[in-house]
């Protein structure tokens, strides 16, 4: 496609190489990320995703050989004829080699279409796209990322399409995409970890060994050439670097962490009282309601259904003093309806999608006929922030963006629909698999504007970057159990996709759930950033109270383990805004270098402290845990227990088994019924003893004033011999501080206490001892037993 080199130059960070086809560019983002672009189909070089990089320069040399050989500290990266390219570490490892032979596709057998006629999919013939990159395999590579698909947590021998899809049959390993398309793949060869980011937002296809066991693939068929090579060597550095390219998800409100109550069916003020009250009088702490669109008057966004919702803010704000904060969804597709305002605002300004003769294109969702909003110019952006107005104003705390793949009933939508493309029109194949990422960047940015708060969207549908405006759930899922179960991979590799909150329906959003199921899911969602039950019209009553006691009991366990572990989570994002970690992920995160850690599907860290082995089959009384290297103890019994192998763990219905790493500190607050931080005047500190720091993060939970210094940052640091030492340091003091510290310490036993060198009153439980010290304690020095 390219032909030979023909010459080279170098420019800043770049070096632009003349082929005999087309031209190539190599440019340095950092010593470690390497850019990788070549103007197929236009010249602009323009991104969703990577909205800002701060252009440093990067020092590196310039040689020729067998090719040309552009060196970092971190890469030597040689291109050749055609514009391969291998990329080596700095100890000359080979780490990525373009892969030079013909594709082997594997060959599909069969004879006779018949099979068509019972209903069964015919595939033949392999796809061959205009730009394609074949990188060599060895067989030793484990794959990563992806965002939400379905299968393992290793991608290997899995073939996946980019293209946002609306599919509501039940999720399972033949699908090639879902709601969401994030071109990323992080691999693991020799315990060295890198990752290819392709940002091209056409439909795109990634073969990860599947048609041949010698080489991964990506093909796409329109837009230009465009990757990113991220070195590691760890998976960590290669998360931290690219979500350093495309955004991180910023600090969210605290409430958003709590537990989310929500049901396609709603669908009165009444029946949203019921549930609020029913919420308090069952003693299941939440935050959150969602009003799904049965609030709406006849599914038209930003109304209300003025019969069944008479005293809508009247409604919110009794729910605000209960402690509950309302979400509502709102759905892209606008109704077409003369004299209904968004309609009649959006066609007179021309701010719909329109056909390629310029008529404002229509297709059919839950409104009926509907228009698309064109997102992909900045004008509607701003109108659609505005709009979100009109439910702010009325108290609405979130807002849930749907049905933004876009989704259509009646076929897909066109590929010659037009889009604006911020003065650079385009149509829907370029613009598709980002139209959720725009719209829910205009919902940020109206709450932002209205409220002055940190916003709270949560989408269906997004692309590489969308982390930044918006939480994600992996839509409509069923109440099964290889659902709860596929949610941990699923969750795990988009957290690795830079989509730190994420969360899956719990409970399952169609079909009917179990109380066993629901009691399992909740124990799982009690450690998912987004901690939502929903379910669909139709299905059983998926609230926690509506299957028997036992259900009720151990839901009500887990939302309350939840509500104590708030500011370690809290904690973990915090973190996160930094460097883009997620907070679930896969024990290969952390421990890279034990292989057997590189296919656990069903385990998972909170953090790096809290290792989390739930249940996610039927019946299942004991299972094997598998613990890395260091020493774990059990949360429940706080036994100690060698890790580098596997345990066999007893799991009664109402035990999620749960590890926490010795050398730990799990801040937790006194559970309430909501998240009020006014309330949170004592910090509980759970502690395993160890040596090391922990720092902890403090802020009034919702507004920007942190990024004025307005927030506390401490730091305990813990020393353990045979006597136990704390130290508590105030990093940073520019927020209303806790008024007292509870030290809950772990096996370990005391003798003697001095705070500040001052005797200090402690009392000795069963396997831990508690200590309550004041908000200016600077030193704990205990004589004990333990640890
Ligand atoms: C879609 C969403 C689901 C929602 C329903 C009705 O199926 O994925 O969560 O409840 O639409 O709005």
């Amino acid at each position: 496609m390219f032909g030979q080199i023909q010459d080279y130059q170098k420019k800043k960070n770049k070096v632009i190489i003349n082929y005999e086809q087309h031209s190539g560019e190599v440019e340095f983002i950092s010593p470690s990320i390497v850019n990788f672009f070549a103007p197929i189909s236009n010249q602009r070089r323009f991104s969703r995703a990577v909205e800002e990089i701060k252009g440093d320069n990067i020092s590196f040399e310039v040689t020729e050989d067998v090719g040309i050989i552009l060196k970092t500290e971190q890469l030597k990266v040689v291109i050749h004829d055609q514009f391969k390219v291998d990329i080596y570490n700095k100890d000359d490892k080979i780490i990525s080699k373009d892969y030079r032979g013909e594709r082997k596709p594997f060959i599909r057998r069969g004879k006779g279409d018949i099979i068509a006629e019972e209903g069964h999919q015919i595939i033949k013939g392999n796809i061959k796209n205009r730009i394609e990159v074949l990188k060599e395999m060895t067989g030793e590579e484990y794959f990563y990322g992806l965002g939400e698909q379905t299968g393992p947590l290793n991608k290997k021998g899995y073939r996946y399409q980019m293209w946002n899809t609306d599919d509501p049959s039940p999720h399972v390993e033949s699908f090639e995409s879902l709601y969401k398309s994030i071109p990323f793949v992080i691999i693991l060869k020799d315990g060295l970890a890198y990752g290819l980011f392709f940002d091209n937002t056409y439909r795109s296809y990634f073969d990860l060994g599947k048609e041949s066991s010698q080489y991964l693939y990506y093909g796409v068929d329109n837009g230009n050439l465009n990757y990113y090579f991220i070195y590691g060597p760890s998976i960590k550095e290669v998360v931290e670097k690219y979500t350093y390219l495309t955004g991180r998800t910023p600090l969210p409100q605290l409430w958003t962490l709590g537990y989310h109550q929500s049901r396609y069916s709603y669908d009165s003020e009444n029946r949203v009282r019921e549930v609020a009250d029913k919420l308090r009088e069952k003693d299941i702490p939440c935050d959150a309601i969602y009003l799904d669109i049965d609030y709406m008057d006849g599914y038209r966004v930003f109304t209300w259904d003025q019969e069944k919702f008479p005293n809508f803010e009247k409604l919110i704000s009794d729910l605000k003093k209960q402690g509950f904060k309302v979400v509502t969804i709102v759905d892209p597709g606008i109704k077409k309806d003369n004299g209904y305002l968004v309609y009649d605002e959006g066609l007179s300004n021309g701010y719909f999608a329109r056909d390629k003769d310029g008529i404002p294109y229509v297709n059919r969702v839950w409104p009926g006929e509907s228009l698309y909003p064109d997102f992909s110019s900045e004008e509607v952006r701003k109108w659609w922030a505005d709009k979100q107005n009109t439910l702010l104003e009325t108290g609405v705390a979130g807002i849930w963006n749907d049905m933004n793949e876009p989704a259509s009933f009646d076929g897909p939508l066109p590929a010659d629909l037009q889009f604006e493309n911020e003065g650079h029109q385009t149509d829907h194949q370029e613009i598709h698999n980002v139209y959720g990422h725009l719209m829910v960047r205009a919902s940020a940015e109206g709450i932002k504007k209205y409220t002055g708060k940190r916003p709270f969207v949560i989408t269906r549908a997004a692309y590489a970057g969308t982390q930044k405006y918006s939480t994600v759930w992996t839509g409509d899922n069923q109440s099964f159990w290889e659902h709860l179960r596929m949610s941990l991979p699923m969750l795990m590799n988009l957290g690795l996709s830079g989509m730190a909150f994420c969360g899956a329906d719990l409970g399952g959003f169609s079909f009917d759930c179990s109380g066993e199921l629901l009691s399992r899911w909740v124990q799982v969602g009690a450690f998912t950033p987004l901690f939502r039950n929903h379910s669909a019209a139709y299905t059983r009553d998926q609230e926690p109270w509506c299957f028997d006691l036992e259900t009720e009991r151990i839901y009500r366990k887990y939302v309350k383990l939840r509500y104590r572990l708030i500011p370690y989570l809290y904690d973990l994002f915090w973190q996160e805004q930094k460097i883009g970690l997620p907070i679930i992920r896969p024990l290969v995160l952390h421990y890279q270098d034990d292989e057997n850690t590189y296919e656990l599907n069903d385990q998972f860290l909170v953090g790096e402290n809290i290792l989390v082995a739930p249940v996610v089959q039927q019946g299942q009384l004991a299972r094997a845990v598998y613990l890395p290297s260091g020493k774990w103890v059990d949360y429940w019994t706080k036994e100690i227990i060698e890790g580098g192998r596997y345990i066999l763990k007893k799991t009664p219905l109402d035990t999620c088994p749960i590890f926490i790493k010795e050398g730990s500190l799990i801040p937790n607050y006194k559970v309430g019924a909501y998240l009020d931080n006014k309330m949170n005047q004592e910090l509980i500190l759970d502690l395993y003893p160890g040596d090391f720091n922990y720092l902890h993060y403090q802020d009034d939970g919702e507004s920007f004033n942190y990024q004025k210094g307005e927030y506390n940052l401490y730091q305990f640091a813990i020393a353990c011999k045979q006597d136990l030492t704390i130290s508590i340091k105030k990093i940073h003091y520019k927020y209303n501080g806790y008024k007292k510290f509870t030290f809950m310490i772990n096996n370990y036993q005391a003798e003697e206490v001095l705070v500040d060198g001052q005797s200090h009153f402690f009392q000795n439980d069963e396997d831990r001892f508690v200590l309550v010290v004041g908000p200016d304690a600077k030193e704990i020095k205990i004589s004990g037993t333990g640890g």
